[in-house]
C-alpha cells in the first residue's frame, strides 16, 4: 500500500517537472515581457517590430513571415548569403582587383586584392543584405564613417557572384548609401544626425524588412493598450485604420517604394506615415513622362495608373489584386479571378477568338500583363558580354498584340 502511494506521488512529480519543462521551453503563455522598443520615430512612437505582434494576429503574422517584404533586409550572416562561399565559387574578377566573398570565425566579408602596383587589399565586413533573394542580394558594410553599398552582390538566376549593377569593371570607391535602398528596403531607419541624411546609422535600431509597422505605423501604444484592454475601457485608436482610407491615400502608401526612384526628395522619406500624401514628400523627376517609356523595375505604380483598367474604374488600387500580407507569387489562378471580378462575360470579356487563344485562354495576365525586361535594372554576368536585363511583369494592363499566338512560355 505504501509502496503505490510513493509510486504516485512519484508519478506526479515526473509529471510536474515535466509541465514546466515544457512551459520553460515554449516561454510564458500567460503573461508578456515588458514592451522592446527598437526604435523611436520622429513623431516619438515606438517601433517594436512583428514578433509581438505574433501574440494576437498569428495568422497574419505567420504568412507574413514568408514575403519578400519581411525578408528584403536582413542583418548578414553565413547562412543567410545565398552565394557559395566556396573557393572558386567566390569570386567577382575585375580588370584591376579580385573581390573574394569570404568568412573569418563565422563572420563574411568581402577582401579584394588589387591585381598590380603593391596589390594592396582591403576587407570589408557584410553587416546588411538587401533582397528577398528571389532575384538577387547586395549588401552593405558599416564602417565608422558611414555605411556603404558593397561591389560583389549575388545573382539568383544564374547563381553566380556579380559586380553590383551600375558599378564599373574596376574596383570602385564604396559607395554611400544615404537614405537610398534604405527608404524602400528597411521599414525605419535614423540618421544619427537628427537633422539631415548624414549617411551614419546606428544599425542595430534599425527596423528591418518592410515589416508590419511599415504599412500600420509604429504600434507600441497599440500594443500596450490592446494587453491592458480588458473589455470596455474605451477605443483604440493609436493606428490608422487602413480599410478607412482615401483610393489615394491606399495607393500612395504602396507608392512610396513601387513608383520609381523619386529622386526629388522634398521632406525625409522616413517621417512618411500610412494615410499621408506622397506628393509633399517626394517627386518623381521624370513624372511628366508619358507612361509607355516608364521602365517596369520599380514603377508598379506608375503603369497601373496609365491603365485604362484603372482610369476607367473608380476603385481599383494595388489591394484589389494583392493581399498585403500574403506571398502569392505565381498564385496565377487567383490573379486571374481578379481580372474576372470585373471582367465578366458580356462586353467586358476577352474579344481575341477562342481559335487564336491557344492553350493558356484562361490565364489573362500572360497576354496582358506580360513579363517585360527591365531598361534600368540589368546585371553584368560573368559569363556574358553585354548587360543583362531583369524580367520583370509590367503593371501596363494592356492588348500587347504579339502575344496572341500559341507559342508563349508560360513563365
Ligand atoms: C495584445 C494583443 C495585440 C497585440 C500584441 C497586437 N494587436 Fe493589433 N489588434 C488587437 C486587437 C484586439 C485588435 C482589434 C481591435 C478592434 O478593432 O477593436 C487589433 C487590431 C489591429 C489592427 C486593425 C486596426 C484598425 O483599426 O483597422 C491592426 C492594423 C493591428 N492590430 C496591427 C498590429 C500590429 C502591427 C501589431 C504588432 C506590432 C499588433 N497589432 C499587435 C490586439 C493586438
Ligand atoms: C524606390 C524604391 C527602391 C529603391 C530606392 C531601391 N530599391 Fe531595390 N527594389 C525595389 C523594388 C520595388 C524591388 C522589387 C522588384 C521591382 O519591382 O522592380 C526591388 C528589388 C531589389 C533587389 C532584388 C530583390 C529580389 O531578390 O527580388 C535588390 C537586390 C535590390 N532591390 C537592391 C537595392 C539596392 C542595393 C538599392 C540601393 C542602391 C535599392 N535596391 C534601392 C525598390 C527600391
Ligand atoms: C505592405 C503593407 C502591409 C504590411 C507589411 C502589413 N499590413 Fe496589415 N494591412 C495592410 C493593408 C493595406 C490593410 C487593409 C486591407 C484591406 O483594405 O482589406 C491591412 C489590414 C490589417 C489588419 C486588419 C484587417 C485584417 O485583415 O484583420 C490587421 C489586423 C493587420 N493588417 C495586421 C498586420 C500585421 C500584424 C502585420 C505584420 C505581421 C501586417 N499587418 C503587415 C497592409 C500591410
Ligand atoms: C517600404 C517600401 C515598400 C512599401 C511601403 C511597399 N512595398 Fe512592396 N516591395 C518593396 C520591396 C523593396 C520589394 C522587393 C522585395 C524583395 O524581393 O527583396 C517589394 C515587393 C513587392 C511585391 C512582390 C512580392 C514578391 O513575391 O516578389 C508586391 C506584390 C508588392 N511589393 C506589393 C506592395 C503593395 C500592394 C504595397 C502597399 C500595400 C507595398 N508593396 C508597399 C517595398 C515596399
Ligand atoms: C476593378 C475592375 C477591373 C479589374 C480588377 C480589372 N479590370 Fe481590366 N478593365 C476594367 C475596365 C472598367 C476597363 C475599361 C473597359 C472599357 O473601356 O470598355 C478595363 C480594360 C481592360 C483591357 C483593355 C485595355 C485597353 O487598353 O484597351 C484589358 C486588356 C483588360 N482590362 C484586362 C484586364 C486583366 C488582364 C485584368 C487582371 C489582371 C484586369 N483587366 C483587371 C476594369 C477592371
Ligand atoms: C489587376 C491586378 C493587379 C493590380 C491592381 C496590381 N497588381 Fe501587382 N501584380 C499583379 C500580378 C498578376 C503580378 C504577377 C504575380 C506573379 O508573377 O506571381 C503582380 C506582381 C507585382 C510585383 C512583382 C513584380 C515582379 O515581376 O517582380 C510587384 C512589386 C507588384 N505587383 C506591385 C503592385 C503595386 C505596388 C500595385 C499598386 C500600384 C499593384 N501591384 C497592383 C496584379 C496586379
Ligand atoms: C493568348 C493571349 C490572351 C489571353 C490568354 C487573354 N487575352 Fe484578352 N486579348 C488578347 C488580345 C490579343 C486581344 C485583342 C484582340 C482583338 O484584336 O480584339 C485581347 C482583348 C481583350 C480585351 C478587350 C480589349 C479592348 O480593346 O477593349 C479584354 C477586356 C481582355 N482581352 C481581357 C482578358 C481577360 C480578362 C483574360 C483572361 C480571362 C484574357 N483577356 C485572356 C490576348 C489574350
Amino acid at each position: 500500500m505504501k509502496k503505490k502511494a510513493l509510486y504516485i506521488i512519484g508519478l506526479f512529480l515526473i509529471g510536474f517537472i515535466g509541465i514546466k519543462l515544457f512551459q520553460y521551453t515554449t516561454g510564458p503563455t500567460e503573461e508578456y515581457s515588458d514592451l522592446k522598443v527598437i526604435a523611436y520615430h520622429y513623431n516619438g512612437q515606438g517601433y517594436i517590430g512583428s514578433a509581438t505582434c505574433m501574440e494576437c494576429h498569428k495568422d497574419i503574422y505567420e504568412t507574413h513571415i514568408k514575403t519578400a517584404h519581411y525578408n528584403t533586409s536582413v542583418f548578414t550572416n553565413i547562412d543567410n548569403i545565398k552565394g557559395s562561399l566556396k573557393t572558386g565559387e567566390n569570386v567577382v574578377s575585375l580588370q584591376d582587383a579580385d573581390i573574394t566573398i569570404t568568412e573569418r570565425d563565422g563572420k563574411p566579408f568581402q577582401h579584394a586584392q588589387i591585381k598590380y602596383g603593391d596589390k594592396s587589399t582591403f576587407d570589408w565586413g557584410m553587416d546588411i543584405t538587401i533582397g528577398s533573394g528571389l532575384k538577387g542580394q547586395s549588401y552593405l558594410t558599416d564602417q565608422s564613417d558611414g555605411l556603404f553599398q558593397l561591389q560583389a552582390s549575388y545573382f539568383v538566376p544564374t547563381d553566380e557572384w556579380i559586380n553590383s549593377p551600375n558599378y564599373t569593371n574596376r574596383l570602385n570607391p564604396l559607395r554611400p548609401v544615404n537614405d537610398m535602398c534604405l527608404k524602400c528596403h528597411v521599414t525605419f531607419a535614423r540618421s544619427k544626425d537628427n537633422a539631415s541624411n548624414k549617411n551614419q546609422y546606428d544599425i542595430t535600431k534599425m527596423v528591418l524588412g518592410v515589416d508590419c509597422e511599415k504599412c500600420h505605423g509604429p504600434a507600441e501604444k497599440h500594443v500596450a493598450f490592446q494587453r491592458n484592454s480588458t473589455g470596455a475601457n474605451g477605443i483604440d485608436s493609436s493606428l490608422v485604420n487602413l480599410t478607412s482610407l482615401s483610393r489615394q491615400q491606399s495607393l500612395d502608401l504602396c507608392a512610396s517604394c513601387h513608383s520609381g526612384l523619386r529622386n526629388n526628395q522634398i521632406r525625409n522619406p522616413f517621417t512618411f506615415l500610412p494615410g499621408d500624401t506622397l506628393s509633399n514628400f517626394s517627386k518623381n523627376y521624370q513624372s511628366l513622362r508619358p507612361s509607355k517609356t516608364l521602365d517596369v523595375h520599380g514603377n508598379q505604380y506608375g503603369l497601373l495608373i496609365s491603365s485604362k483598367c484603372f482610369t476607367a474604374s473608380d476603385q481599383m488600387d494595388c489591394i484589389t489584386c494583392h493581399d498585403p500580407h500574403k506571398n502569392q507569387r505565381n498564385e496565377q489562378e487567383y490573379f486571374n479571378s481578379k481580372c474576372l471580378s470585373c471582367h465578366k462575360q458580356g462586353d467586358m470579356h476577352c474579344t481575341l477568338p477562342s481559335t487564336k487563344m491557344g492553350k493558356n485562354g484562361s490565364n489573362c495576365i500572360q497576354c496582358h500583363m506580360p513579363v517585360i525586361p527591365s531598361k534600368n535594372m540589368q546585371v553584368q554576368l560573368k559569363t556574358l558580354e553585354n548587360a543583362t536585363p531583369i524580367g520583370i511583369r509590367t503593371h501596363l494592363i494592356a492588348v500587347y498584340p504579339d502575344r496572341s499566338v500559341d507559342e508563349i512560355q508560360v513563365e
